[in-house]
């Protein structure tokens, strides 16, 4: 049977399987903000928010305890992502890519056990995340139950073994979230937040 030049020529064939397996990555990566300019320009005339060093402790901690494997950090633009974490009549955000272009690490993630923290900076205050990382159980929802009247559900495990410091980092760090993008404004353009501070 007839062999082609590839079949024989090991360099050839390497080369042509680099040359199709790369095409998938072209095509995903770099073609994308060539085609659409949109997708790689900021629509904030605000620039990118820069982590202070707090924050930037808060990243690492976030990171080591695995957040990202129970939240994600992407409002995709689905209804349903708008609505759910959107605040009080206000629809969450649909997240671009330049809102990311300070992140070191990207905490996209892939699965929600618990709700996305996209557009979570500003939704509650400090005391409310410390409360939160101390005994999640004892914060949000209430929900009936066959074992008393009501009962939290949470299934976030306490970070009660953090440090009062490591706490005040993850939360200085959440509270950043989502907001290089002014989707919750006062009437002078200021950045609104969900709780008196
Ligand atoms: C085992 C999965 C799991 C892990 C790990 C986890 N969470 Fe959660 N988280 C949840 C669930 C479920 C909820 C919803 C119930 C609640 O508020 O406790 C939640 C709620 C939250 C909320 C409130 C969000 C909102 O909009 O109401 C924040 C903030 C949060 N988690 C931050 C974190 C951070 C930061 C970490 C890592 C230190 C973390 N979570 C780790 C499951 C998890």
């Amino acid at each position: 049977m007839k062999k082609f030049a590839v079949e024989k020529n090991m360099l050839l064939l390497a080369l042509g399987a680099l040359a199709v397996f790369s095409i998938g990555g072209i095509g995903s990566t770099l073609i994308p903000p060539l085609v659409d300019k949109s997708l790689v320009t900021s629509t904030s005339d605000k620039p990118v928010h820069q982590y202070t060093e707090q924050e930037q402790r808060g990243i690492e901690i976030y990171k080591a305890e695995g957040c990202v494997y129970c939240h994600t950090q992407q409002i995709r633009d689905m209804v349903s992502d708008q609505k759910r974490y959107g605040w009080r009549l206000v629809d969450a955000a649909v997240s671009e890519s330049w809102e990311y272009t300070q992140d070191k690490y990207h905490f996209l993630g892939t699965k929600r056990t618990g709700p996305d923290l996209a557009r979570v900076g500003g939704k509650y205050s400090n005391q409310w995340h410390w409360a939160h990382f101390k005994d999640p159980r004892n914060m949000g929802e209430k929900f009936r139950s066959s074992r008393g009247p009501y009962e939290s559900s949470s299934v976030m495990p306490s970070f009660k073994y953090l440090t009062d410091e490591e706490i005040k980092d993850l939360t200085a760090y959440l509270q950043t979230l989502g907001r290089n993008k002014n989707w919750r404004v006062d009437s002078n353009d200021r950045p609104l937040n969900d709780y008196e501070d």
